[in-house]
């Protein structure tokens, strides 16, 4: 089972130069306690924005690069990582960046966004655009920080 985790601005932003365009504690915790023990599947762009493999969760990075780290598993190949490591009922994580959620988009059956109720003009990447009669909309807690508001909102796609 696929799932999409980010975090937006108000215009789906997502990131701006490779990095985060918002540091949110709380977020950072929510992501951990979301993805601990599951797979996290990341783009090569991401894992070098983070740095290194995010502990007690299985790494999978998309890359044509070489990377070396005993604890991250590389796919060059997008149908070949499908096919090795999604294919389970257990849930896997698609941890970004754009061009990931743009492939997974379709594929994932639910969708945790922390919506951030503010916007970057200079953002440079963007989460896809949804369409929200597709899905069912669950609010789990509302926040701020730093005097920005957001909410932890999880998205189930509605089965046709
Ligand atoms: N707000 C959030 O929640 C959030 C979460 C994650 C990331 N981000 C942000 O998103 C930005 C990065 O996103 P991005 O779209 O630029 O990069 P990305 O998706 O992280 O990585 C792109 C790279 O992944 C590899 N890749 C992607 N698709 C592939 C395919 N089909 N086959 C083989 N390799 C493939 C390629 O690596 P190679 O060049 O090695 O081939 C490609 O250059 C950063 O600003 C980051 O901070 C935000």
């Amino acid at each position: 089972m696929i799932s999409l985790i980010a975090a937006i601005g108000k215009n789906g932003e997502l990131g701006k130069d490779n990095d985060l365009v918002w540091h949110l504690k709380d977020d950072m915790v929510y992501f951990r306690k979301t993805t601990l023990n599951h797979k996290v599947i990341l783009g090569y762009n991401t894992y070098k924005s983070i740095g290194k493999a995010l502990p007690q969760r299985k790494n999978i990075v998309l890359s044509h690069h070489k990377i070396n780290d005993e604890n991250i598993t590389v796919y060059n190949d997008i149908k070949e990582l499908e096919a090795k490591e999604l294919n389970t009922e257990e849930e896997c994580f698609i941890i970004g960046g754009a061009s990931l959620y743009n492939y997974f988009i379709n594929k994932a059956d639910k969708l945790y966004l922390t919506l951030i109720e503010d916007s970057c003009p200079l953002a440079t990447v963007y989460f896809p655009k949804i369409l929200n009669e597709d899905y069912n909309k669950e609010i789990i807690e509302n926040k701020e920080e730093n005097g920005i508001k957001y909410d932890f909102v999880i998205f189930e796609r509605i089965k046709k």
